[in-house]
């Protein structure tokens, strides 16, 4: 009600509170390349599309007079006790959106508690990030580079600077056909922010012939070629087993055999994931892959699940196909964009609050008790 309250006095929310407004504002105050890279997709933006209309096809099926008075939105994972199911999805570059960036998004997490996962693709080093969350909850997200001595550099770094878990994202071994990126010859990495993770990184400077700021251009061209690896294969996930000691947590996984195979190489969870519909162009949508994925991960992996999240329906429908937790994306870009960490703490707080709306009006008093028999499916 607090908002209605401040409303009594004149006063109405900075930002709109519906994620398609967030976005539409986005598209109208942000360049058209940066609004393109953040809200663009694969292809025709089919998947994006597809992830969206998935998660509304499911329709919970309320329950009354279930006693919600008192309501709690913790729960475990990993470990820790989390405030709520939810997490802020490792998104790269966030220069392009505000000048704040990654330390203005991270320090909006850590002020509600919710886990922020930090892009290695970040344009502010890892350890700046850490600095701005003081010992609140944190994980890494790793594209997987291609010289061993930076992967091994980069989980040192980061084990050193407190992120607690490793987020290793396998969706993005090349980048896909994005239209919107390719119109507007557009990519952030090469349009003067960088990626400072990289750019600060000591075995990525030795990989170097002469030092970024001589040669920036040469750095941006050894950074493309090595920051992902399209030659990986399951057995090489021994090589971050064996240089992680924490949680592992595989990003990207839709089909049932591959989470079998995580589980198979000591893995801790897996995020089902299609990259919010930005690299495979017509591939299934990820909520449509998450039953599958959460039948076949049984009580052998933490399945986690983004792509399409804007609401804290959403978030009750991704809890009732078996999540144990969900990760937000665009919509607290949008929200970082907007209005800095302000924004990116709006966003949060919209998120949860019809969470928690959504689990009372449901019959529902914590995010554990929804499950597949909460949920019906529209015919097409
Ligand atoms: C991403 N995502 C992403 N994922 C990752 O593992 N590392 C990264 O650096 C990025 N970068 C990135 C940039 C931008 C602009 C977007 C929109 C997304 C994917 C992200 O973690 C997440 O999977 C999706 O954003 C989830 O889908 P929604 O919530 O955006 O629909």
């Amino acid at each position: 009600y607090e908002i209605y309250l401040n409303g009594l006095s004149g006063a109405v929310p900075r930002l709109p509170a519906d994620p398609s407004r967030l976005e539409a504002l986005v598209e109208q105050r942000l360049g058209a390349g940066p609004a393109g890279y953040m809200i663009g997709a694969a292809g025709t933006g089919s998947t994006a599309r597809a992830n969206r209309a998935a998660l509304d096809r499911w329709r919970i099926v309320p329950r009354m007079l279930r006693d919600v008075a008192e309501r709690d939105l913790s729960g475990e994972l990993f470990g820790r006790r989390l405030p709520a199911p939810l997490a802020l999805a490792p998104v790269g570059i966030l220069k392009i959106a505000h000048p704040d960036a990654e330390p203005a998004a991270a320090r909006a997490a850590a002020a509600r508690g919710v886990p922020y996962v930090l892009s290695s693709a970040s344009s502010t080093p890892m350890e700046r990030v850490a600095e701005a969350m003081g010992d609140a909850e944190r994980w890494f997200q790793l594209y997987w580079p291609k010289d061993r001595e930076v992967a091994r550099s980069f989980l040192a770094r980061a084990r050193a600077a407190g992120y607690s878990a490793l987020f290793v994202t396998l969706d993005t071994p090349l980048l896909s056909w994005r239209p919107r990126d390719l119109d507007q010859a557009y990519l952030p990495f090469l349009h003067g922010v960088g990626t400072a993770n990289y750019f600060s990184d000591p075995a990525f400077r030795a990989g170097l012939a002469k030092p970024v700021e001589e040669d920036r251009e040469a750095a941006v061209r050894h950074f493309l070629g090595m920051f992902s690896d399209a030659g990986k294969t399951w057995p090489d996930l021994a090589f971050l087993r064996e240089h992680w000691d924490g949680p592992i947590v595989l990003k990207g996984v839709l089909h049932p055999d591959d989470a079998r195979a995580a589980a198979d190489a000591g893995m801790d969870g897996v995020v089902v994931s299609n990259h919010g519909g930005r690299q495979v162009a017509g591939a299934v949508a990820a909520a449509d892959a998450l039953p599958g994925v959460a039948a076949a991960a049984g009580d052998r992996l933490t399945v986690l699940f983004d792509s399409g999240i804007r609401t804290g329906d959403d978030v009750f429908k991704a809890l009732a196909l078996g999540a144990r937790a969900v990760l937000l994306g665009r919509p607290y870009v949008y929200g970082l964009a907007l209005d800095g960490q302000a924004g990116v703490d709006h966003v949060i707080r919209s998120v949860l609050a019809e969470l928690d709306l959504t689990l009372a009006l449901s019959g529902h008093a914590d995010p554990a008790s929804p499950g597949p028999a909460d949920l019906v499916r529209e015919a097409l």
